[in-house]
Protein backbone atom coordinates (compact mmCIF):
# COMPACT_ATOMS: atom_id res chain seq x y z
CA UNK A 1 0.00 0.00 0.00
CA UNK A 2 1.10 3.69 -0.29
CA UNK A 3 1.25 4.65 3.13
CA UNK A 4 4.50 2.02 3.68
CA UNK A 5 6.16 3.62 0.86
CA UNK A 6 5.71 6.96 2.13
CA UNK A 7 6.46 5.36 5.65
CA UNK A 8 9.67 4.55 4.41
CA UNK A 9 11.07 7.45 2.58
CA UNK A 10 9.82 9.53 5.82
CA UNK A 11 11.89 7.00 7.77
CA UNK A 12 15.04 7.38 4.97
CA UNK A 13 14.73 11.24 5.69
CA UNK A 14 14.27 11.15 9.55
CA UNK A 15 17.11 13.68 10.28
CA UNK A 16 16.29 15.92 7.28
CA UNK A 17 13.35 18.26 8.58
CA UNK A 18 12.88 20.08 4.99
CA UNK A 19 11.94 16.72 3.89
CA UNK A 20 8.28 17.15 5.71
CA UNK A 21 7.73 20.45 3.24
CA UNK A 22 5.49 19.23 0.94
CA UNK A 23 3.55 21.21 -2.12
CA UNK A 24 -0.15 22.24 -1.90
CA UNK A 25 -1.84 22.57 -4.98
CA UNK A 26 -5.40 24.04 -4.56
CA UNK A 27 -7.81 25.83 -6.89
CA UNK A 28 -7.93 30.15 -7.22
CA UNK A 29 -11.10 31.66 -6.85
CA UNK A 30 -10.54 32.51 -10.46
CA UNK A 31 -10.16 29.04 -11.35
CA UNK A 32 -6.05 29.08 -11.90
CA UNK A 33 -4.03 27.11 -10.00
CA UNK A 34 -2.32 28.02 -7.00
CA UNK A 35 0.22 26.24 -4.98
CA UNK A 36 2.72 26.40 -2.07
CA UNK A 37 5.03 24.71 0.55
CA UNK A 38 3.61 23.57 3.71
CA UNK A 39 4.88 21.32 6.50
CA UNK A 40 3.31 17.98 6.82
CA UNK A 41 2.56 17.42 10.61
CA UNK A 42 1.65 13.89 10.56
CA UNK A 43 -1.40 11.59 9.77
CA UNK A 44 -4.42 11.96 11.61
CA UNK A 45 -4.96 8.89 14.32
CA UNK A 46 -6.36 5.50 12.44
CA UNK A 47 -6.73 6.91 9.22
CA UNK A 48 -5.25 8.82 5.95
CA UNK A 49 -5.51 11.65 6.47
CA UNK A 50 -2.67 14.28 6.14
CA UNK A 51 -2.81 17.15 8.84
CA UNK A 52 -1.07 20.46 7.62
CA UNK A 53 -1.91 23.78 10.10
CA UNK A 54 -2.25 27.24 8.15
CA UNK A 55 -3.98 30.55 8.92
CA UNK A 56 -7.44 30.79 8.55
CA UNK A 57 -7.24 34.70 6.86
CA UNK A 58 -4.74 33.09 4.21
CA UNK A 59 -6.01 33.23 0.60
CA UNK A 60 -6.00 29.01 0.23
CA UNK A 61 -8.51 28.81 3.16
CA UNK A 62 -11.14 30.87 0.97
CA UNK A 63 -10.37 28.58 -1.97
CA UNK A 64 -10.49 25.63 -0.20
CA UNK A 65 -14.31 26.26 1.24
CA UNK A 66 -14.88 26.91 -2.46
CA UNK A 67 -13.58 24.25 -4.07
CA UNK A 68 -11.79 21.49 -1.34
CA UNK A 69 -10.01 19.49 -4.72
CA UNK A 70 -6.31 19.92 -3.81
CA UNK A 71 -3.27 17.85 -4.94
CA UNK A 72 -0.08 17.25 -2.72
CA UNK A 73 3.69 16.94 -5.10
CA UNK A 74 6.29 15.49 -2.47
CA UNK A 75 9.53 14.45 -3.95
CA UNK A 76 12.11 12.56 -1.85
CA UNK A 77 15.94 13.16 -3.05
CA UNK A 78 17.41 9.49 -0.91
CA UNK A 79 14.50 6.84 -2.31
CA UNK A 80 14.26 9.14 -5.20
CA UNK A 81 10.43 8.85 -4.84
CA UNK A 82 7.43 11.31 -5.99
CA UNK A 83 4.23 11.12 -4.52
CA UNK A 84 1.15 13.27 -5.87
CA UNK A 85 -1.52 13.30 -3.49
CA UNK A 86 -4.86 14.17 -4.97
CA UNK A 87 -7.64 14.40 -2.40
CA UNK A 88 -10.17 16.54 -0.49
CA UNK A 89 -9.50 19.01 2.11
CA UNK A 90 -11.58 19.38 5.06
CA UNK A 91 -10.93 22.82 7.07
CA UNK A 92 -11.43 22.97 11.10
CA UNK A 93 -11.37 26.04 12.41
CA UNK A 94 -12.29 27.08 15.93
CA UNK A 95 -16.09 26.80 14.27
CA UNK A 96 -15.97 23.59 13.57
CA UNK A 97 -18.53 21.44 15.76
CA UNK A 98 -17.16 18.20 15.38
CA UNK A 99 -15.59 17.20 18.99
CA UNK A 100 -13.38 15.14 17.71
CA UNK A 101 -11.87 17.12 15.06
CA UNK A 102 -11.91 20.18 17.34
CA UNK A 103 -9.44 18.23 19.43
CA UNK A 104 -6.96 17.19 17.05
CA UNK A 105 -7.03 20.57 15.92
CA UNK A 106 -6.48 21.77 19.59
CA UNK A 107 -3.39 19.31 20.08
CA UNK A 108 -1.80 20.35 16.66
CA UNK A 109 -2.42 24.18 17.97
CA UNK A 110 -0.12 22.50 21.18
CA UNK A 111 2.25 20.53 19.07
CA UNK A 112 3.85 23.71 17.19
CA UNK A 113 7.04 25.36 18.00
CA UNK A 114 5.63 28.88 20.02
CA UNK A 115 7.62 30.65 17.48
CA UNK A 116 4.92 28.86 14.72
CA UNK A 117 1.86 29.47 17.21
CA UNK A 118 3.43 33.27 17.44
CA UNK A 119 2.34 33.62 13.80
CA UNK A 120 -0.99 33.23 14.15
CA UNK A 121 -1.30 36.06 16.01
CA UNK A 122 0.43 38.00 13.15
CA UNK A 123 -1.17 40.85 11.18
CA UNK A 124 -3.58 39.78 8.13
CA UNK A 125 -1.28 37.99 6.04
CA UNK A 126 -1.25 39.46 1.91
CA UNK A 127 -2.44 42.84 3.38
CA UNK A 128 -0.10 45.80 2.73
CA UNK A 129 2.74 45.77 5.36
CA UNK A 130 1.83 47.40 8.41
CA UNK A 131 5.18 48.15 10.76
CA UNK A 132 3.46 46.90 13.92
CA UNK A 133 2.75 44.12 12.55
CA UNK A 134 5.13 41.62 14.50
CA UNK A 135 3.49 40.40 17.89
CA UNK A 136 5.80 38.65 20.11
CA UNK A 137 3.16 37.88 22.74
CA UNK A 138 2.97 34.09 23.43
CA UNK A 139 -0.97 32.78 23.05
CA UNK A 140 -2.67 30.54 24.82
CA UNK A 141 -1.24 27.19 24.69
CA UNK A 142 -4.54 25.91 25.53
CA UNK A 143 -7.01 28.22 23.26
CA UNK A 144 -6.00 27.81 19.71
CA UNK A 145 -6.32 31.30 18.15
CA UNK A 146 -9.31 32.00 16.01
CA UNK A 147 -6.42 32.56 13.17
CA UNK A 148 -5.55 28.55 13.52
CA UNK A 149 -7.02 26.03 11.40
CA UNK A 150 -5.85 22.27 10.73
CA UNK A 151 -6.43 20.73 6.97
CA UNK A 152 -6.83 17.40 6.49
CA UNK A 153 -6.30 16.17 3.17
CA UNK A 154 -8.58 13.05 3.03
CA UNK A 155 -6.55 11.27 -0.22
CA UNK A 156 -8.65 9.97 -2.82
CA UNK A 157 -5.95 8.99 -5.59
CA UNK A 158 -2.17 8.47 -5.21
CA UNK A 159 0.71 8.69 -8.08
CA UNK A 160 3.44 7.11 -6.93
CA UNK A 161 6.98 7.13 -9.21
CA UNK A 162 9.83 5.24 -8.46
CA UNK A 163 13.33 7.19 -10.30
CA UNK A 164 15.58 4.01 -9.55
CA UNK A 165 15.78 1.81 -12.40
CA UNK A 166 15.37 1.86 -16.16
CA UNK A 167 12.30 1.97 -17.14
CA UNK A 168 11.23 3.94 -13.73
CA UNK A 169 8.42 2.55 -12.21
CA UNK A 170 5.00 4.11 -11.62
CA UNK A 171 2.22 2.82 -9.27
CA UNK A 172 -1.80 4.31 -9.14
CA UNK A 173 -3.86 3.55 -6.15
CA UNK A 174 -7.25 4.13 -5.88
CA UNK A 175 -10.14 4.29 -3.59
CA UNK A 176 -13.03 2.52 -3.60
CA UNK A 177 -16.37 3.76 -2.49
CA UNK A 178 -16.11 1.65 0.85
CA UNK A 179 -12.50 3.11 1.21
CA UNK A 180 -10.47 0.52 0.35
CA UNK A 181 -7.55 0.86 -1.74
CA UNK A 182 -6.53 -1.00 -5.42
CA UNK A 183 -3.90 -0.89 -6.88
CA UNK A 184 -2.40 -0.39 -10.18
CA UNK A 185 1.54 -0.60 -11.73
CA UNK A 186 1.32 1.10 -14.91
CA UNK A 187 3.83 2.61 -17.51
CA UNK A 188 5.72 5.86 -15.86
C1 LIG B 1 9.43 25.81 4.11
C2 LIG B 1 8.05 26.44 4.19
C3 LIG B 1 7.10 25.90 5.02
C4 LIG B 1 5.82 26.46 5.10
N1 LIG B 1 4.88 25.87 5.89
C5 LIG B 1 3.61 26.35 5.89
C6 LIG B 1 2.58 25.67 6.60
O1 LIG B 1 2.79 24.62 7.24
N2 LIG B 1 1.33 26.19 6.55
C7 LIG B 1 1.05 27.32 5.84
O2 LIG B 1 -0.11 27.72 5.81
N3 LIG B 1 2.00 27.99 5.16
C8 LIG B 1 3.28 27.53 5.16
N4 LIG B 1 4.26 28.18 4.46
C9 LIG B 1 3.90 29.44 3.76
C10 LIG B 1 3.18 29.11 2.45
O3 LIG B 1 4.10 28.62 1.51
C11 LIG B 1 2.41 30.34 1.90
O4 LIG B 1 3.31 31.39 1.68
C12 LIG B 1 1.30 30.80 2.84
O5 LIG B 1 0.63 29.69 3.42
C13 LIG B 1 0.28 31.68 2.11
O6 LIG B 1 -0.28 30.94 1.04
P1 LIG B 1 -1.72 31.26 0.41
O7 LIG B 1 -1.75 32.77 0.22
O8 LIG B 1 -1.75 30.53 -0.88
O9 LIG B 1 -2.76 30.79 1.37
C14 LIG B 1 5.53 27.63 4.36
C15 LIG B 1 6.50 28.18 3.53
C16 LIG B 1 7.75 27.60 3.44
C17 LIG B 1 8.76 28.21 2.50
Amino acid sequence: MWRSHLARSLHQHRNQPEARFLQLATIGLDQRPRNRTVVFRGFLENSDRLKIVTDNRSQKVAQIVANPYAEINWYFPKTRSQFRILGKLILINQESADVELQSARKAAWQSLSEPARIQFSWAHPREAKSIDSLEITPPDLNQPLDSFSLLLLEPIEIDRLELRGAPQNRWLYLRDAQGDWTEQEVNP
